[in-house]
This record gives structure tokens, sequence and C-alpha cells, in this order.
């Protein structure tokens, strides 16, 4: 097994797992000296690109921007996100899976879903390909985006569906705005490791994207801590530079070239 895969396995039950999203260098070089697991999520198509759906980010875009992330990563895991109809059956997912692994040289990839694309992952899995799991809200097919483990027979499938996730071998599985005790059962369940994102404490490790922890996405979610303001902070160091160009401050002699 991959030993960065495996370093996320074993964290389980000992230490939270710090997961966060990078779509380019500079970030996940910042991120990396921080995080067990950078993903490159395709959360990027309404982060970067304002698209109303992931539906429309394609495998192009995720690549060039998982090259460039796989420049800052060193010691993280790296996920890259597989966008929406890439896996549509095992052979359409595993010629798109390995062209993704051979341009990024990412670590893992992440699939959305439960029990209809058990096979896919199987195919992936029996190719040496690390998977990581995706279930709650799933953002490349979601009709209604509400919390998920309201009703009990929606709980009972995302539990079915994460034993399947295991059974089928993923070193992990993202929990997406899945109700509190529901995320607590499936973390005490399966062996391999939760990671929450609005899915409550009691997941093994929490993921966010990282445009809306420092404040350079306005986010709205409930789930979302804004720990920075960005923004504001880029906007401020703006206006010295165009005060300082208005006025003639900038650039002095120093920042010039003379014969
Ligand atoms: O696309 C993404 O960024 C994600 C995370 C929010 C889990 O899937």
């Amino acid at each position: 097994m991959n030993k960065k895969v495996k370093k996320i396995i074993d964290k389980k039950n000992k230490s939270k797992i710090i997961c966060l999203t990078a779509y380019s260098k500079n970030i996940a070089s910042i991120l990396d000296k921080h995080c067990d697991l950078v993903l490159v999520g395709d959360s990027l198509g309404s982060v970067l690109y304002n698209y109303k759906s992931t539906k429309n980010v394609t495998l192009g875009t995720m690549i060039d921007h998982s090259k460039s992330v796989r420049l800052g990563v060193k010691k993280s895991l790296m996920v890259v996100d597989m966008p929406y109809n890439t896996y549509r059956n095992s052979k359409e997912a595993l010629k798109n899976v390995k062209l993704v692994m051979k341009k990024t040289k990412c670590d893992a990839v992440k699939l959305e879903g439960g029990k209809k694309i058990i096979p896919i992952v199987k195919t992936l899995i029996k190719n040496k390909i690390p998977v990581m799991g995706h279930l709650g809200i799933l953002p490349q097919t979601e009709k209604k985006f509400t919390f998920k483990g309201k009703k009990l027979a929606e709980r009972n499938r995302i539990l079915k569906d994460a034993q399947l996730l295991e059974n089928a071998g993923i070193f992990s599985i993202v929990l997406e705005c899945v109700e509190a005790k529901l995320s607590e059962r499936i973390t005490e369940t399966i062996k391999v490791p939760t990671i929450g994102i609005g899915a409550s404490v009691y997941c093994d490790g929490q993921v966010l994207v990282t445009d809306d922890l420092i404040g350079l996405n306005d986010s709205k979610f409930r789930f979302v801590k804004k720990y920075a303001s960005t923004s504001k902070l880029i906007s401020s160091a703006v206006k010295k530079y165009k005060s300082d160009v208005l006025k003639k401050k900038f650039p002095k002699a120093k920042h010039s070239f003379k014969n």
C-alpha cells in the first residue's frame, strides 16, 4: 500500500486528519506544511469559474490545476476529484483516472457516490489506484442541497453505502453535510477514516474549501468558518500600490536599471 495512504488510515482513532482544497501551487505549498491531505476539488468550478454546477468542470481543467498543485505538495497526500461524466463505467473510469494519475502525479482520486459506483471503485483498486469516497451531498448529481440523514431510509442508505465503499477498498470517505449522529455512527462503524465537511466533529478529519476559510471567496455556507480576511489584505496592498504609482513613489531608483 502507498505509504502516504497508509499514514492517513493509521490516523484513525489517534489524531484528527487535516484536509483542505488547493487549486494552484502557491496555496498548495502553504497547505502542505500543515495538512495531511490536499484535495484538488472540483469545487474549483464554482469558486474560480462561477459555474452553477460542478457538472461543467472538465477533465482538462482538473488536470491543469492539479499539475500546478503538484508543484506545491511534497509531504501531504494529494487527491484529485474526478469530474462529472468521467467515471460512468469501469472502462471510462480506468482510462480517465490513469490519465489523471499520469499527467498530474497525484497520489489518489476521489469519486462521488455509493452502491452505483462500487464496480468502478473495485476496478480502480484492482489496478492499484487509491480511491477516496464521497457520500452525503453529492454536488455533481445533487438535486436538493439540504443536509442528509433526516429520514431513516436515507440514514440507512448512507450507512450501507459507506460499508459498501469500505468493502470495495476505499481508503477514506468524505461525508458532506451529513447529520451529526449519522456521521458518528458511520465513523464508528467503518475502519477507514471519515472526513467531514458540514458533518460534525465526530468525523476522523475535516476538510474545507481553502478560499472560504481564508476569506477569499464570499461563502455563506453554515459549515464554513472564516479564519482570515484575505480579500481585505489584498485590497489594502493593491490600494497602497495604486497610491504609490499615482504619487510616483513607486518604482524608486532601487527598483530600476541604469547603465
Ligand atoms: O470539490 C471539493 O472541494 C470537495 C470538498 C469540499 C470535499 O469535494
